[in-house]
């Protein structure tokens, strides 16, 4: 039978390795022993960006990007949108499996019991611009959540992982809703404990007078489908960075704070919102086969399309497509769809898309729906947050129960000057230092 490894020459001393292979996998550190001599530190692997590098062995999320597959815990994201709610499916995420009635009855209890934030919270919050920006207000106000809940330190502790996780997967929408609010100069909204999580989210961002907010059911079904696929995809930049800073044994809420700042990104969180100003740009139907053609001639990017892991259809991007109809019934269509479908259809048939493999990802539709809802596109990485916080809590607490991870720590190929002296002020030339 063949064996599991791989076999190494170093031409550079001619002597041979064998490493071992584990899950089509070689371990890094089984490198440092190839060495030109005693003194040498051994050899390393250098990828930027993380394009070819495992960091961990997760059980959480699958995906497999030439056949357009995402699962959590094994179960299709097609069958959790279809059949589960964001509450069960982040009960997925965080436990390993679906859970039983009771399981589920008390989970809800538990998250629905800590909607509510400390009325300081809501002061820390007041004090933020008239203008701010929904995503900063979010990051800031999460991080501030640690002084708090001094408790949550305990990184070590199972009781403690325990509370914080229903506090953060509970308190986001509030946050969310209170930056919303705050942006529009309204008041800020209680949670209503009777509504369910996405319902209640939605009472918080709309309510006005009425003594009880009625969420309809369509847009609140369609907010919770949303919120179920975008719960978690892995190690995307954002989960890395909940990894990468909870390594450190930071408190949940700082490591929640880091996470959400990747996301504020425009490559990562943000780029629903550049499909929107795509297609409003673009603004007619009969503009497209143009606009499709300076993409082509390399004058921009068909935004909303193509993806470092999927290869093929995004699945998640074919379960908005279908939201899209439900909501727009209520809502009135976005005028921007047709615009979207049309580019889709060209684009699909067009060899330079087939050829690169660029299919419309989760963004393309997404933020149209977010429109035709009312939210202004400042809102659009918050509405990603919500649920992508449940993902970030799962994986931050595999990372800590995991003996394997340490605190994570990048190795580097120095490239700088070698040893050199101190040179005194006067001796300086007025050279500036060049930047890489
Ligand atoms: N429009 C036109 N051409 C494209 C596009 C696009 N959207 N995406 C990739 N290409 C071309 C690219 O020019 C290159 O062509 P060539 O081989 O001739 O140079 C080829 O396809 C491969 O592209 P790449 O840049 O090597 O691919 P990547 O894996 O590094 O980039 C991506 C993935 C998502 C950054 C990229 O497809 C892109 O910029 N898409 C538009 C932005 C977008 O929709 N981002 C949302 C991603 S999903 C949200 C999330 O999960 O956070």
């Amino acid at each position: 039978m063949a064996k599991s490894t791989l076999t190494v020459t170093d031409n550079r001393t001619g002597r041979t390795y064998e490493i071992p292979i584990t899950d089509g996998t070689v371990r890094a550190m089984d490198f440092r022993q190839i060495k030109v001599s005693d003194d040498d530190f051994g050899l390393m692997v250098y990828d930027p960006a993380f394009t070819n590098t495992a960091s961990c062995r997760s059980a959480i999320t699958y995906i497999d990007g030439d056949r357009g597959i995402l699962e959590y815990r094994g179960y299709p994201i097609e069958e959790l949108a279809e059949r589960s709610t964001f509450l069960e499916t982040a009960y997925l995420l965080i436990y390993g499996e679906l859970p039983t009635r009771a399981q589920l009855r008390e989970w809800e209890h538990n998250i629905t019991f800590h909607t509510y934030v400390h009325e300081n919270i809501k002061k820390f919050m007041e004090g933020f611009q008239y203008d701010a920006h929904p995503m900063g207000m979010l990051v800031g106000t999460v991080g501030a959540l640690s002084t708090f809940y001094p408790d949550a330190k305990k990184v070590d502790d199972p009781e403690s992982r325990e509370k914080q996780t229903w506090r953060l997967i509970a308190k986001m929408p509030t946050i969310a809703a209170f930056a919303y609010r705050h942006s529009r100069g309204l008041p800020y909204v209680y949670p209503d404990n009777d509504l369910s999580y996405t319902g209640n989210f939605l009472s918080m961002l709309w309510k006005m007078a009425e003594p009880k907010y009625k969420p309809h059911p369509v847009l609140e079904r369609a907010v919770d489908i949303l919120f179920i696929l975008h719960a978690d995809h892995e190690q995307n930049c954002s989960t890395n960075a909940m990894r990468s800073v909870g390594s450190s044994r930071v408190d949940p809420f700082s490591a929640t704070a880091a996470a959400a700042a990747a996301l504020y990104g425009p490559l990562h969180g943000g780029a629903n919102e550049a499909v929107l100003r795509m297609l409003t740009e673009i603004g007619d139907k009969k503009r497209v086969p143009e606009f499709v053609k300076r993409v082509k001639a390399g004058e921009g990017r068909l935004m909303g399309f193509g993806h470092r892991v999927y290869k093929n259809y995004d699945p998640r991007a074919k379960i908005i497509k279908r939201t899209a109809d439900e909501v727009f019934e209520v809502t009135g269509r976005n005028p921007l769809l047709d615009i979207a479908l049309e580019l889709e259809r060209i684009a699909l048939q067009d060899e330079y898309f087939i050829e690169r493999k660029l299919y419309p990802n989760v963004d393309f539709y997404s933020g149209i729906i977010y429109q035709a809802m009312g939210f202004p596109v400042e809102m659009f990485p918050v509405l990603f947050a919500i649920p992508r916080t449940a993902g970030w809590l799962a994986q931050w607490r595999e990372m800590i129960e995991d003996p394997e991870q340490k605190i994570a720590r990048p190795r580097q190929v120095y490239i700088g000057p070698q040893r050199r002296s101190f040179v005194p002020i006067e001796k300086r030339n007025a050279r500036r230092r060049k930047v890489a």
